[in-house]
């Protein structure tokens, strides 16, 4: 890909329903940079990874996604996939029938130019050497997608997903959640290889320790369907000892979750 990726988010504003989830959220991304979103439950975190995706309920009531300078809320979401954004879900799909090998193929070749798919030999080599690294087991490659996998098997999944498609943007919806500690450094060493590759990463997290395996350069708190605060790496260590009430209280919030105004 051209350039360095660079996922820009210009006071968005996302419905369900009728329901006002998103409310001006701005966010700017840049290629190798590792953004984490932290915040109470039921703030929007995954409400902003979904419509960055293009979910169909997700509707935008306003504000811009551009990536690269182009109109990502133009794009259909297979076209957001090729131009490069990764979503590891916070609940990943299981898609029965399909073999964990045939959907990464597919995938990789659905961003080939016609006549430039990757041959067969090539891809298995790939998929071997990243499975590896990761850990897994050969034989997931012939199970049907996340079908039967534990909780901590499907987010590895998804790491091999990213891993393979080495998206420009990957959104990592609590990637470590239901991961024990081993795992945890595994899927953190997934990530960290691609980082040193121009990838940008915006990694939702409930909890400081992933972040001591992979570093963010920049710290958000959402409350209330937008960020209301960022910092460093420090700001998710001072969550961690005080919790969120300090933040509320600096901002005046009394009610962080995206149904009550204050
Ligand atoms: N499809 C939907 N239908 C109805 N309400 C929804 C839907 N998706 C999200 N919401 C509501 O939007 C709000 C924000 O949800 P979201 O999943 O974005 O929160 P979150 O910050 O990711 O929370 P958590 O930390 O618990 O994962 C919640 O109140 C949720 O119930
Ligand atoms: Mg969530």
């Amino acid at each position: 890909m051209a350039g360095t990726p660079h996922l820009q988010i210009k006071d968005l504003s996302v419905a369900i329903e009728d329901k006002q989830i998103l409310k001006g959220l701005n966010l700017e991304i840049k290629g190798g940079e590792v953004h984490a979103i932290m915040g109470p439950n039921g703030t929007g975190k995954s409400t902003l990874a979904s419509a960055i995706m293009g979910h169909p309920k997700y509707e935008v009531t306003g504000g811009s996604i551009t990536l690269n300078g182009e109109d990502v809320l133009e794009m259909e979401v297979d076209e957001r996939a090729r131009k490069g954004l990764f979503l590891a879900m916070q609940y990943p799909s299981e898609i029965s029938g399909v073999t964990n090998a045939d959907f990464l193929r597919s995938a990789l070749n659905a961003r080939q130019e016609e006549g430039k798919e990757i041959s067969l030999i090539k891809f298995i080599r790939q998929m071997e050497k990243q499975m590896e690294i990761l850990e897994m087991d050969q034989s997931f490659s012939h199970r049907y997608v996340n079908e039967g996998f534990s909780g901590g098997e499907k987010k590895r999944n998804e790491i091999l997903q990213m891993m393979m498609l080495k998206p420009s943007i990957a959104i990592l919806d609590e990637i470590d959640s239901g991961l024990d500690i081993d795992a945890l450094k595994i899927v953190a060493r997934g990530v960290n290889e691609l980082r040193g590759s121009e990838m940008g990463v915006l990694m939702i997290t409930h909890y400081q320790r992933l972040l001591n395996y992979i570093k963010p350069d920049f710290v958000h708190v959402m409350m209330q369907g937008r960020i209301v605060k960022s910092g460093g790496p420090e700001l998710a260590l001072k969550l961690e000892e005080k919790g969120y009430d300090w933040i509320k209280e600096e901002l005046g919030i009394k009610d962080e979750t995206v149904g009550a105004e204050a």
